[in-house]
């Protein structure tokens, strides 16, 4: 029997490189993990996921594992791994561990002795073809930083496949031995006390091993939901989430809600949750050349659908992770609210849309105290997906102009997520006592944890009542949904309802004041459950950002 702790649960996601520096070396760690539990447990959160801490190169920030069964020395050790898991526990946390089994880095030792030759041990660990009569790659497909998604190996004289950087080649699903090698590693780890898995890319684990070319040339259009796809997960849960009751959420970009009816269907025992992109991309133009670089305004009438629709067909068929930032995205309040004079407001009214409804919420390290997008310029930014596409988009396609991708790269590059932690007004913002390995965002002397606490208006304090209530309020993770003022633009409003009682979730998500008259919807007395400005106005209007939970 799997004991489903996880649809009661907030999780919180540590960016470990990112959030606490214990030894002064600029990067974070798990001492500095450690350290932070009490902080965290005052939140309230039930789990943690940590972002990849196994040996890598970190050519994409530990998403390129060396070795699955070892802790990478700039974060810590093995040992220090254990204790932090140890001493979680004692604290009532559970540790999620993120597994990247798509593909491994190129210093992983399978892959060392994979390129050797044709015919080692490890040789069918990998996707290897040969060239075409002119030397080009097999196919057209392109790598999601740029570029084709083959690599020309001199040592084995043929080209291996890789769906993100030539560092990461992609595993070989259909080679038995693989699959099997992956169990192992994950059940190493539950033995360490390890709870859960979050699922890197999961859905691209199976290749259409015919190969065929893409519509377009160098895009990434077959990367998601291959052919075995159902039965690769279904064989992973048999073999080590249902037998070992190890939780699982699984990045699944190109997911609709339907789709994610499949794979979270108890039934069919593949995954508990997963992480759809598809309310994400609101603001992105339809089918652009530029892909996620191409932007729009935000289109909350999208948004609104999409995530009804989740909430519509996983109700009594699986389960939703409810998310809006994670070390991918950047801030939600710099992107689609407002990160100056409502920075309060907004960070509390997508909080609350987000987990008013039913699922499970993650909540992103320094989501809690409204941190946001990075000032940087273009120098100071690290990431490897950014500078892949501005070399290929910008730079040999030329689809973009600089100008533009840069204002895009304002708005969502990863890297406004992954600026060091704010903890308090110190040097680094408290994150280390060195120069950290990118760049701390220059406003952290006004927004760090410290100031959140002690202000009258704390992030911080309204996320500690939102997780209370998922605690303790049943309707929200059992009442049913029902999505009000569908088309309007600006509000998200919707009633959840359980028994007798009723709460209605209501949410102005733009900066200007906008009518709205709770009688409409209500008769007779309610009361607030939550809101984010101190006096609700009496007067049928939403003032910026304003937000609330009404029972009645
Ligand atoms: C998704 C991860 O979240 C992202 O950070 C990474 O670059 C890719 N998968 C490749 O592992």
């Amino acid at each position: 029997m799997r004991n489903n702790w996880w649809k009661k649960a907030v999780i919180y996601q540590v960016y470990p490189k990112s959030f606490c520096d214990s030894n002064a070396d600029g990067i974070g760690d798990l001492n500095g993990i450690k350290s932070k539990l009490p902080y965290l447990k005052e939140l309230g959160v039930d789990a943690i996921w940590l972002s990849p801490i196994y040996l890598s190169p970190q050519v994409d920030n530990g998403y390129d594992v060396q070795d699955y069964y070892k802790i990478d020395p700039m974060f810590g050790t093995n040992e220090e791994m254990y204790a932090l898991i140890e001493r979680a526990h004692e604290m009532g946390i559970k540790v999620i561990m993120d597994f990247v089994a798509n593909h491994t880095s190129d210093q992983a030792y399978w892959f060392q002795e994979s390129r050797k030759s044709r015919t080692n041990p490890y040789s069918d660990y990998y996707i290897w073809r040969d060239a075409g009569p002119n030397g080009e790659a097999p196919n057209n497909w392109g790598s999601n930083f740029g570029g084709s998604a083959w690599t020309w190996d001199e040592t084995r004289q043929q080209y291996y496949l890789h769906y993100y950087a030539s560092e990461q080649p992609d595993l070989n699903w259909e080679n038995p031995k693989v699959r099997q090698a992956i169990y192992d590693v994950m059940k190493f780890w539950k033995e360490k006390g390890v709870d859960g898995w979050r699922l890197d890319v999961i859905t691209s684990i199976s290749k259409d091993t015919k190969f065929p070319d893409n519509p377009q040339p160098l895009t990434t259009s077959n990367q998601q939901n291959g052919p075995r796809m159902h039965e690769f997960l279904h064989e992973l849960n048999k073999n080590v989430f249902t037998p070992y009751d190890m939780m699982t959420v699984g990045e699944a970009p190109a997911s609709k809600a339907a789709d994610a009816s499949l794979l979270v269907d108890p039934k069919r025992e593949e995954l508990d949750m997963v992480f759809t992109f598809e309310h994400m991309h609101i603001d992105r133009k339809e089918n652009d050349i530029n892909g996620r670089w191409a932007l729009q305004k935000p289109n909350f009438v999208e948004l609104k659908s999409i995530l009804s629709e989740w909430q519509k067909q996983l109700r009594d068929r699986g389960w939703n992770a409810l998310y809006f930032e994670n070390h991918d995205r950047a801030r939600v309040i710099s992107r689609w609210g407002n990160d100056t004079k409502y920075r309060y407001e907004s960070a509390t009214a997508f909080a609350t849309v987000l987990h008013g409804l039913q699922g499970t919420p993650f909540i992103y390290q320094g989501e809690e105290i409204g941190m946001t997008n990075a000032d940087y310029s273009l120098a100071d930014y690290d990431d490897i997906e950014l500078k892949g596409n501005y070399q290929f988009f910008v730079k040999e396609q030329k689809t973009i102009s600089e100008a533009d991708f840069l204002k895009a790269v304002g708005k969502i590059s990863r890297d406004h997520a992954r600026t060091p932690m704010q903890w308090n007004v110190s040097k680094n913002a408290g994150f280390s006592e060195a120069t950290p390995w990118l760049k701390v965002n220059s406003n952290y002397k006004e927004i760090n944890v410290d100031a959140d606490r002690l202000s009258t208006k704390s992030i911080f304090k309204y996320y500690q009542k939102l997780i209370q209530l998922r605690h303790r309020e049943e309707i929200l993770t059992k009442g049913s949904y029902e999505l009000l003022l569908a088309d309007h633009p600006s509000l998200f409003v919707y009633q959840r309802k359980l028994k007798d009682k009723t709460w209605l979730v209501v949410a102005n998500l733009t900066d200007t004041t906008q009518t709205f008259n709770v009688s409409e919807f209500i008769k007779g007395d309610y009361k607030f459950i939550l809101k984010n400005y101190a006096k609700p106005e009496s007067s049928p209007t939403l003032r910026p950002f304003e937000a609330y939970i009404i029972e009645y």
